[in-house]
């Protein structure tokens, strides 16, 4: 490495000059990359992961094995070089979270070679393209976490200090020169944004140091360089899309992945702007938007490559899912009152539970690029298809079908969801439990809430009926935990309500839940081993919930139902280790209504939900090992009622009449079990006896 740091260093005098910016704390402060790990299903989940694509790739796909950030010829297409820093992005807290000892060695490898490799002006990777800004990003957020999943001492915290500041001064170099970032780089800024904020507080000195206010105002340069994402989209009612916007193909503002990108803006935004609770609203706002005209039931917003409207034919890329996540994550983090932080992880549960594994192979070894609410097959070489601007490719189950850049980017769904299922509110002394799975972790023995203590989630949610807090705390703090919508909702449709039970030290207590969340102060416990602290039951029965026009969903707790569809799955092609490409398609027929209650007994026909715990393949596709499943009584339509076009079902049909057609018995599994879903069915009309049974 030959690079010093005296570029970073002249420029910091200048910025000290130009005035002081600030850097707000987030409401919850999160915990540094590795603290929070994962266990029972979630370990199951992460390790089946690391087992497979995340430790693989590096030996055999050629973006991350040859990649031109090691100096290769691969991690090269279309002259951007995304594929690496976006594998790193999920692999490197991965590998700390497991503590995987292969994984770190090789993560260690990938990140020291590129420093080793920086140029001497500081830039990082491969320079092809003077206003290819955007490759770093996905790279500097996989420094953040590198570094600060580092003892705090490490030599290796000291050397991403030092590469990271020298990249920044680059960065301010190259932006004098442009009064626009171009492309991907204007769309996805904030992501640069947050990890400026990162180091600014990284840095010796913290926010208040004279580096930190150079920092800050190269992030202001930054917003005023990229996209105006609230004023020009989000904001922007005669800009912003209600229907899919099939007619941009090239469009940056249309595009999915930017949109998930973005809805962060605000949410990075809030801790410089004038004011934070105004630029939250800003990131809620663009979620609501996206929801309320491009929504789908597995939780996140279509974008068969650019937004695409509310019809559950069309498709989800996977970069949407995870980056989706990441943007409601930081939401939650950010939102400066509990109502916003509560819709913010109810959303992210939504997206985790359904649309992130329904996006995998149940193995980890494979994924479409597009998953679709309603589909019936998913083959290769479909020509005659449904989404609109991407190629034949996108629904099969594959390595790299379509693209490579959600085989690069998925790695990051598990870990940056186990890395934002509890945060810290220091000053209250308060610990928040945002989403529940099972997961463990240690706060700071010197600043830590509870004085150091250790804190297990014992659970099997989304699929269970209860969870677990064993506790160690030297001191007394407050637990506030996130109680998840579906506990929270009085509606008539709903049993729920009041089924949430809590006892605190094993004393049952009253459950107030108020903004989302219920709190209880948790007496000191000082002995050795750890307590049952609290403990919660519940219960959950299918719900339906409709959306206008576009079918009815069912829901058991946040986890969305398919119909099996008895998916048969041939290999079409064979990579190295166990990477292939496939051609799935329904042996089952798929076109069903639900039935009014009154024709079949009441409560829309369902049998008992029938639970399990989750196996080594949490969300298997398989009926017999998936760990939920219930028996519903659906009625099923002719071809005629229902018919399918370009290769996938039409809307749901508007039924008049439930007359003449069969009800049967059909298994339904969580829609993440399972590559074929009718996730979003029509419903018959209530009916007189003449139904045949
Ligand atoms: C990497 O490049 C080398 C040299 O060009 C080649 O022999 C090898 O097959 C490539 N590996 C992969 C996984 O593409
Ligand atoms: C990680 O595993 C190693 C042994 O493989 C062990 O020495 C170390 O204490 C573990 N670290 C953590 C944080 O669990
Ligand atoms: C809002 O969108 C319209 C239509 O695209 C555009 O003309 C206008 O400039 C946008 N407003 C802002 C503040 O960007
Ligand atoms: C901040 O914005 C909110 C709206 O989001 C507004 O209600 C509040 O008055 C603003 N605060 C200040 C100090 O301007
Ligand atoms: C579903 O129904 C079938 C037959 O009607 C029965 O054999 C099976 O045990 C039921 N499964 C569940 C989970 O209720």
């Amino acid at each position: 490495m030959h690079f010093g740091l005296v570029s970073a260093l002249a420029l910091v005098s200048l910025a000290v000059a130009s005035g002081a910016d600030s850097l707000r704390p987030t409401r919850w402060a999160r915990f540094p990359t590795g603290v929070i790990q994962p266990r029972g299903w979630l370990k199951a989940q992460a390790s089946l992961q690391a087992e497979a694509l995340t430790s693989h790739l590096p030996l055999f796909w050629a973006e991350i094995a040859n990649t031109s950030w090691l100096g290769g010829s691969a991690d090269n297409i279309g002259g951007i070089h995304e594929s690496t820093p976006y594998w790193l992005n999920g692999a490197v807290p991965l590998a700390y979270q497991l503590n995987h000892t292969l994984l770190l060695a090789v993560v260690d490898k990938y990140i020291s070679g590129i420093l080793d490799r920086q140029h001497p002006d500081g830039w990082l990777g491969p320079d092809t393209d003077p206003d290819d800004f955007w490759s770093r990003y996905p790279f500097v957020l996989a420094l953040v976490q590198y570094h600060e999943a580092q003892p705090r001492v490490a030599p290796e915290r000291t050397r991403v200090l030092k590469a990271a500041l020298a990249f920044f001064a680059a960065v301010e170099r190259r932006l004098a020169a442009r009064r626009a970032l171009q492309l991907w780089s204007a769309a996805r800024v904030y992501d640069l944004i947050w990890a400026l904020q990162y180091f600014a507080e990284a840095v010796p000195g913290g926010s208040a140091s004279p580096r930190a206010a150079w920092l800050l105002a190269l992030t202001r340069q930054l917003r005023n360089v990229g996209f105006d994402w609230q004023g020009a989209w989000f904001g922007n009612a005669s800009a912003f899309p209600r229907v899919a916007a099939d007619g941009d193909p090239d469009g940056m503002w249309t595009h999915g992945v930017n949109n998930a990108q973005a809805m962060k803006h605000g949410a990075v935004w809030s801790r410089q702007s004038d004011n934070a609770s105004a630029s939250v609203a800003e990131s809620l706002q663009a979620w609501r938007v996206l929801m309320r005209y491009h929504g789908q039931p597995h939780g996140i917003f279509s974008a068969d490559e650019h937004l695409a409207g509310r019809s559950p034919s069309r498709g989800t890329e996977l970069c949407v899912v995870v980056e989706g996540m990441w943007s409601l994550a930081l939401l939650a983090q950010a939102s400066t009152d509990d109502d916003g932080a509560t819709e913010a992880l109810d959303a992210l549960q939504g997206v985790a539970f359904n649309a992130l594994p329904g996006g995998l192979s149940d193995d980890l070894w494979s994924r479409p690029y597009l998953q679709f609410p309603n589909s019936f097959q998913a083959r290769p070489k479909e020509d005659d298809h449904v989404w609109a601007s991407d190629g034949p490719d996108a629904a099969q189950y594959g390595l790299a079908s379509q693209y490579e850049c959600c085989t690069a980017n998925f790695h990051q769904g598990i870990p940056k969801l186990t890395a934002h299922l509890f945060f810290e509110v220091s000053d209250e002394n308060a610990l928040v439990s945002a989403i529940w799975a099972p997961c463990e972790l240690t706060t700071d023995l010197e600043k830590g809430v509870g004085g150091g203590a250790s804190v297990q989630l014992r659970t099997e949610y989304p699929f269970g009926l209860h969870a677990e807090y064993i506790i160690r705390n030297p001191k007394a703090f407050e637990l506030r935990i996130h109680v998840p919508k579906f506990l929270r909702e009085v509606d008539g449709s709903s049993q729920d309500s009041t089924s949430l039970r809590v006892w605190v030290d094993g004393r049952s207590r009253n459950v107030n839940i108020v903004d989302g969340f219920v709190s209880y102060e948790i007496p000191a416990w000082t002995l050795p081993e750890p307590r049952v602290a609290v403990r919660l039951e519940w219960t959950s029965t299918p719900r339906i919930m409709r959306t206008d026009g576009h079918g009815a969903s069912v829901f058991v707790g946040p986890l969305l139902l398919t119909p099996d569809l008895g998916e048969t799955w041939q290999k079409v092609h064979s990579y190295e280790f166990g990477a292939a490409d496939w051609d799935a398609v329904a042996s089952q027929n798929w076109r069903y209504a639900l039935v009014p209650p009154e024709a079949s007994g009441g409560a829309h026909g369902f049998g008992p939900v029938v639970r399990r715990s989750p196996g080594a393949r949490p969300f298997a596709h398989s009926s017999g090992a998936c760990p939920l499943v219930v028996n519903a009584t659906l009625l099923r339509l002719a071809p005629a009622v229902w018919p399918e076009a370009h290769s996938a079902p039409t809307a749901p049909p508007k039924l008049h009449d439930a007359r003449g057609f069969f009800v049967e018995e059909r298994l339904m599994l969580p829609y993440a079990c399972s590559a074929l879903h009718v996730a979003a069915l029509p419903e018959a009309p209530p009916v007189e006896a003449s139904i045949v049974l």
